[in-house]
């Protein structure tokens, strides 16, 4: 693990310890670690030109994206530096760019647009093929393994892990993989005897969210899909993949019915139910780069629902509002299993009092609660989405001292008749290009019903601090509760086939909380390594059965990352990660079976 022992107790020490230790790797022991420029094994120029004629020219060696603010830089442009700035935190940026990630301390802060911080290239990839076709893939997997280099592969760098972007490495960028087949009277498999009904989708694995449900939508029909308009299905399915209409339809890993891949042998090939079932299992939900690299994806559509919307706000103003604020989310938590049977997804957030509350910001009042932003599907009357609510607004009017706080619904319920309609106007719009760590835990119904006191304890420990923007939040930090799971996950008839973390198989809300940190500032980072892994260990005591959804979940923490974020699927996933590829071409952290190699420095080498 790239974190863990010797970085995460202090990464002053490491300056020290690790040094020695990359020279001694890049001296003596060549085959220990895959290739670097200036080591005997990296290949020639000629090499390098060779492989670009046998791509037709589709690979790159980009600077890093912040380059242009930097005037020692090559890629300097004084006029096109403030466009980049106010790009960098938007969603829509980072995907277009062959290296760039949407959070900064993926590239290591190595190349940050502004003016007064280093740039350099060192924190992202030397060499970027620009796939358009499984064939780009396959040269691209062939050469990094014939020549021992690090290979990564990037989809829209959304990743939370860092998964998708490496030092000194070769980057496969999928994002232009956009193949597009829509069947519309069922799909029979290759190899397979009978044909499926329904209604499939085959696409690109750089395929996106929002270009995916605008297209479906012209012919009535979505897919269990993602929050984020720019999320792509590569790092989606191949983690499992939630969604606002899971609860219905299952995990978006669970519609998969065919893929099609490179391996880490660089072979092109299908899998499905009636060929490379392995594979196909441990590709999704066993996570991205490390099995295969899909190439296109076959998955069922859905005609596309009605749905009623509701934004609810229960708030609590106050002068000092803790002792209500922990224990009212504690109690409307307890409620999700229940509203889950009942038909409601959606997306809560846990507020933590603050002064600074943005919908009231004169106020000197402490300010706190929940906020929920749920749906109920195929409901012509939208009305029935408050009724839902109507018995929980209730016990919290008589059963909490309503004489000392107050709440309020603040929309009205809304329908809307389709799910692109809904999409357009909530989709996940979270700033990107920042410094950030995620943590987080999936919640079963014991851990969310059994004891509030607990709960409330938990909820309040977690919020505390100064979360994801590393300190303008005052008094805490708000926790993302997502009510994303429920009876069609329980009860896929698809779940043996795939290797979806099988906590979700009985989990209904997936919280997730991060904390932020100073650009190149040590001590602010491994403060907030310290605090993800605290509030981890509070989320594991109050959920110990369940696990972390992979794509949305610390990737650091010494032992036991492999079951909370694979669960009793780990040595299966394992055993199959060291059949496809047994020399690890594909390697990433946290990541299937990639306890034989670490990073030192900028380097990977064997353990
Ligand atoms: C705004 C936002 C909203 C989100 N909403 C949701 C949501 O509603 N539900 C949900 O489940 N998740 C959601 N996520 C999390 C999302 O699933 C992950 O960030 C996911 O890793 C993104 O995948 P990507 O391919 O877009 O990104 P990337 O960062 O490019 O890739 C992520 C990982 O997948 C690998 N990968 C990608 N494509 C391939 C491929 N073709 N072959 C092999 N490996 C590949 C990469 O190497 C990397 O390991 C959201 C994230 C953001 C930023
Ligand atoms: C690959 O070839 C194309 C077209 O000839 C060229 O534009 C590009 O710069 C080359 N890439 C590298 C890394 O040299
Ligand atoms: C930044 O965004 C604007 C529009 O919002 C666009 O015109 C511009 O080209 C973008 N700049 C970069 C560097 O992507
Ligand atoms: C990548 O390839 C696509 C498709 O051919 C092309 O439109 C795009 O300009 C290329 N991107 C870069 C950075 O070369
Ligand atoms: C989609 O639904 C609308 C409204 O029900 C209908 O008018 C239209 O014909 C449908 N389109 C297709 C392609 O089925
Ligand atoms: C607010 O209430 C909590 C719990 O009752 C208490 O611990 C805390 O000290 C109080 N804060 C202030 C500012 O009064
Ligand atoms: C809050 O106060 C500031 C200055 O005191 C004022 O400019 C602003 O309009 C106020 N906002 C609201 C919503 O009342
Ligand atoms: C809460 O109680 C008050 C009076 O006791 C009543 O007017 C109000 O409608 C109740 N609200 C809800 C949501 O039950
Ligand atoms: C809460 O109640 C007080 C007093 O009854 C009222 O002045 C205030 O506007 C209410 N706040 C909200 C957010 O409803
Ligand atoms: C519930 O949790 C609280 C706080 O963690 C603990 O003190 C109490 O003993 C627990 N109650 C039961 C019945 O387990
Ligand atoms: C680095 O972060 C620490 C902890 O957040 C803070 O105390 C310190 O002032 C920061 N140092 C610099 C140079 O910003
Ligand atoms: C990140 O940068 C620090 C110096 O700021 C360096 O010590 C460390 O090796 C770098 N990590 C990687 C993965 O390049």
């Amino acid at each position: 693990m790239m974190f863990s022992r010797g970085w995460l107790p202090g990464l002053a020490a490491c300056l020290l310890s690790c040094a020695p230790l990359l020279t001694l790797a890049s001296s003596s022991h060549k085959q220990h670690c895959k290739s670097i420029p200036g080591t005997p094994d990296w290949p020639s120029p000629a090499s390098w030109r060779r492989l670009n004629e046998s791509l037709a020219g589709r690979l790159l060696q980009p600077s890093p994206p912040g380059a242009v603010c930097h005037p020692r830089q090559p890629t300097y442009d004084a006029a096109e530096c403030p466009n980049l700035i106010s790009n960098w935190s938007k969603l829509d940026y980072h995907h277009t760019n062959p290296v760039s990630t949407y959070w900064n301390n993926w590239n290591n802060d190595t190349c940050l647009p502004y003016q007064g911080y280093p740039c350099s290239g060192q924190g992202y990839p030397l060499f970027v093929i620009n796939a358009t076709t499984a064939r780009d893939v396959q040269l691209g997997v062939q050469f990094a393994k014939k020549h021992n280099i690090r290979l990564v592969v990037k989809n829209t760098g959304h990743d939370f892990i860092g998964r998708s972007n490496a030092p000194n490495s070769l980057s496969i960028w999928v994002h232009n993989l956009k193949d597009w087949k829509y069947r519309g009277s069922g799909f029979r498999p290759k190899k397979c005897k009978t044909t499926l009904p329904g209604t499939y989708l085959t696409a690109g694995s750089g395929s996106q969210m929002w270009d995916i449900y605008t297209r479906l939508d012209e012919i009535n029909q979505t897919i269990v899909g993602g929050g984020g308009k720019t999320v792509a299905l590569g790092g989606y399915l191949t983690g499992g993949g939630h969604s606002l209409l899971s609860p219905y339809y299952g995990m978006a890993a669970d519609q998969v019915v065919e893929i099609e891949a490179v391996t880490p042998s660089g072979e092109i090939i299908t899998a499905n139910s009636c060929q490379n079932q392995d594979l196909f299992w441990a590709i999704l939900g066993g996570g991205g780069s490390t099995f295969a690299i899909p190439t296109t994806f076959t998955l069922k559509t859905h005609l596309t629902p009605r749905l009623s919307h509701l934004n609810l706000f229960i708030l609590t103003p106050l002068p000092n509002t803790s002792s209500i604020v922990f224990p009212l989310q504690a109690y409307l938590t307890s409620q999700f299993p229940s509203l889950s049977s009942a038909g409601l997804s959606g997306y809560a957030y846990l507020l933590p009092p603050s002064t600074n509350f943005p919908l009231l910001p004169n106020t000197t009042a402490s300010i706190g609660g929940f906020f929920m932003s749920c749906v109920v599907l195929q409901s012509s009357f939208p009305e029935d989405i408050l009724s839902l609510w109507q018995p929980i607004l209730s016990h919290i009017n008589t059963s909490f001292p309503l004489s000392t706080y107050n709440f309020t619904v603040l929309t009205l319920p809304t329908s809307y008749p389709s799910f692109l309609s809904y999409f357009t106007s909530h989709h996940d719009t979270t700033p990107a290009g920042s410094n950030i760590l995620p943590g987080g835990r999936l919640l079963d119904a014991p851990a969310l019903t059994k004891n509030l006191t607990q709960v409330a304890e938990a909820y309040q420990k977690v919020s505390s601090g100064p979360g994801w923007t590393g300190g303008e939040e005052q008094g805490g930090s708000i926790i993302a509760a997502h009510l994303v799971s429920g009876k069609a996950v329980f009860e896929h008839p698809n779940k043996d086939r795939v290797g979806v973390l099988p906590a979700w198989r009985k989990s209904y809300l997936h919280v997730v909380f991060g904390e932020g940190f100073v650009p190149l500032n040590s001590t602010s980072k491994s403060e907030a390594y310290q605090r993800v892994l605290e509030k981890d260990k509070i989320l594991k005591q109050l959920a110990p059965n369940t696990g972390a959804y992979m794509n949305e979940a610390s990737p650091i923490e010494d032992q036991g990352w492999q079951r909370r974020l694979w669960g009793e699927n780990y040595e299966k996933l394992k055993r199959i990660k060291r059949t496809v590829d047994p020399t690890d071409v594909l390697w990433c952290t946290p990541c299937v079976g990639n306890e034989r190699w670490k990073q030192v420095g900028d380097r990977l080498c064997r353990v």
